[in-house]
């Protein structure tokens, strides 16, 4: 077969670069080799880990929050195999939801696993062996679980994201190596149903790219909700037996060790590139030392007509970005101009209350020499916060000193994800904080606090 374009990887880079190509008008072929379309975010990631902070989230507040409302409910219990079930409808139903989108588009769907053979040519083995020829290549192969040395997963008793998602009961002592966002988001799951949780972090800090304040407020709300964090610390050896999961820690700095004892041991230290079996070297590419592809502005390698994007040529590892990349690289490829702004790319951690952030921290302000101000409003003092009785965190906003534009914004509250939004759109359009305050928003809302912290950055808020 004959093709414009042949995509590697049908995760969020791969099919939406292929969707996007399809409407401009080209003949595409999507490789995957999973077994369904949608990557690691639909398949293992996002979407699965979602459909289990929900359900865990309704447990607890079923447990703990509805009695102040006046409404009473009997014994709560929790079926880790009925929302284990629910989590993978939801998964198929939307990966059967991109295969849909392939058809529609008149997108080639091949199941297998693609390897480039030279410019141009991309052998695929899987259910029928075959070989495609095409004008373009788009790499998009994304990344895998980074291991530990020391520590074997074996996804029962020593599990990535991927066995967290797919437990069949809720371990009583759970140790996660990393407060990251797997770390922070899949703890809070386990700690919601029951488990004892600690996480074990090799800085000083949790959620390291996150703002210095933003940090620390969240380590205070997720101790509060339970979680324990042994900061600064290592974890040099696993030995797992029947009776559960003996770690060795040390201090990161060095120092003496001890023991920590645990039923599931969740390893979520980073993830990595993933070039396995894609027969770079046969086209004289080669991952760089981290294991990444390097590419152009425009996506492309070092090889004429050949393209990566997504989590394999590293960056912010987000399924948006990822996205973003594919629709650009299929408009390049198109003879456009396609282009991301990774200036104004959000980051969401999907805890209770979530943490949300775009553009730059404070720190990185201080460090590149910026002169900044500081606009925060915290959510006890938005009224929709209080009726809904979440009324932890706040909105952070940085703008320029001179001219106002808004540099960056940080929230911990809730829905900060969906709240960010609107500074995404306004530091897209190089809005000032003073464009937002004087935006209308609608009463009573969340997102009144962000009208109030871009009001409060020149020192005029109305409600504190
Ligand atoms: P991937 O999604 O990894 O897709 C790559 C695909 O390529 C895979 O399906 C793989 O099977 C296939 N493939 C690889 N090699 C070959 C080959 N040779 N032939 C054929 N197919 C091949 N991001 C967010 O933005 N929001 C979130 O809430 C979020 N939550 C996450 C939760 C977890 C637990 C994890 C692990 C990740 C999460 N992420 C989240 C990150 C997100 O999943 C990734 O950033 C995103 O999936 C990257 O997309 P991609 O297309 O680059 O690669
Ligand atoms: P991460 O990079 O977010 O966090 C890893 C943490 O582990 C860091 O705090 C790091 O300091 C720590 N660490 C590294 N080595 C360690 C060691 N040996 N011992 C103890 N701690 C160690 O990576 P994570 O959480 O695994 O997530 C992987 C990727 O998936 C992230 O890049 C993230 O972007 C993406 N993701 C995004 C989500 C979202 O957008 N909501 C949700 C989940 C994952």
């Amino acid at each position: 077969m004959s093709y414009d374009l042949v995509v590697i990887g049908g995760g969020p880079g791969g099919y939406v670069c292929a969707i996007r190509a399809a409407q401009l008008g080209m003949k595409v072929a999507c490789v995957e080799k999973r077994g369904a379309l949608g990557g690691t975010c639909l398949n293992v990631g996002c979407i699965p880990s979602k459909a289990l902070l929900q359900s865990s989230h309704l447990y607890e507040q079923t447990q703990h929050e509805l009695a102040e409302h006046g409404i009473t409910v009997g014994s709560v219990s929790v079926d880790i195999a009925t929302m284990i079930k629910r989590k993978d409808k939801v998964v198929s139903d939307n990966t059967a939801g991109i295969e849909f989108l392939f058809k529609k588009n008149k997108i080639d769907y091949i199941k297998g696993a693609g390897k480039i053979t030279a410019a141009g040519t991309v052998d695929v083995t899987g259910e029928t062996n075959t070989t495609l020829t095409t004008k373009n290549i788009v790499i998009a192969t994304g990344s895998d679980v980074t291991p530990l040395p020391g520590v074997t997963i074996d996804e029962k008793q020593i599990v990535s994201s991927t066995g967290a998602l797919s437990m069949t009961s809720v371990p009583k002592k759970m140790v996660v190596i990393g407060a990251g966002v797997i770390g922070l988001e899949l703890g809070s799951v386990y700690r919601r149903l029951g488990a004892e949780v600690t996480v074990v972090e090799f800085l000083d800090v949790i959620l390291p790219p996150m703002d210095g304040e933003v940090r620390k407020q969240m380590q205070r709300l997720l101790e509060k909700q339970g979680l324990a964090f042994r900061l600064g610390t290592k974890v040099t050896g696993a030995v797992a037996s029947e009776a559960g999961v003996s770690l060795t820690l040390e201090p990161a700095a060095g120092g003496e060790a001890s023991t920590l004892d645990a039923d599931v041991v969740l390893v979520a230290i980073g993830r990595r590139p993933y070039t396995e079996g894609l027969g770079l070297d046969s086209i004289g590419l080669a991952a760089n030392a981290r294991g990444f592809i390097e590419v152009d502005h425009d996506y492309q390698t070092a090889v004429q007509g050949v393209f990566a994007i997504g989590d394999v040529i590293g960056g912010m590892m987000l399924a948006h970005k990822a996205e973003e990349e594919g629709v650009a690289v299929a408009e390049l490829i198109a003879g456009q101009s396609g282009h991301v702004n990774y200036g104004a790319i959000p980051s969401v951690v999907y805890t209770h209350p979530e943490v949300a952030m775009v553009g730059k921290t404070e720190e990185q302000l201080k460090d590149a020499g910026v002169a900044y101000k500081v606009g925060k409003f915290p959510f006890t003092a938005n009224g929709r916060a209080r009726a809904n009785g979440c009324t932890d965190g706040f909105v952070k906003v940085l703008a320029d000193a001179k001219t106002d534009r808004v540099l960056g914004c940080h929230i911990i509250g809730p829905e900060a994800g969906d709240l960010m939004q609107e500074v995404v759109v306004a530091m897209e359009f190089g809005a000032s904080a003073e464009d937002v305050a004087r935006s209308s928003h609608a009463h009573p809302q969340l997102g009144e606090a962000i009208k109030e912290a871009m009001l409060a950055v020149d020192k005029r808020p109305l409600h504190v």
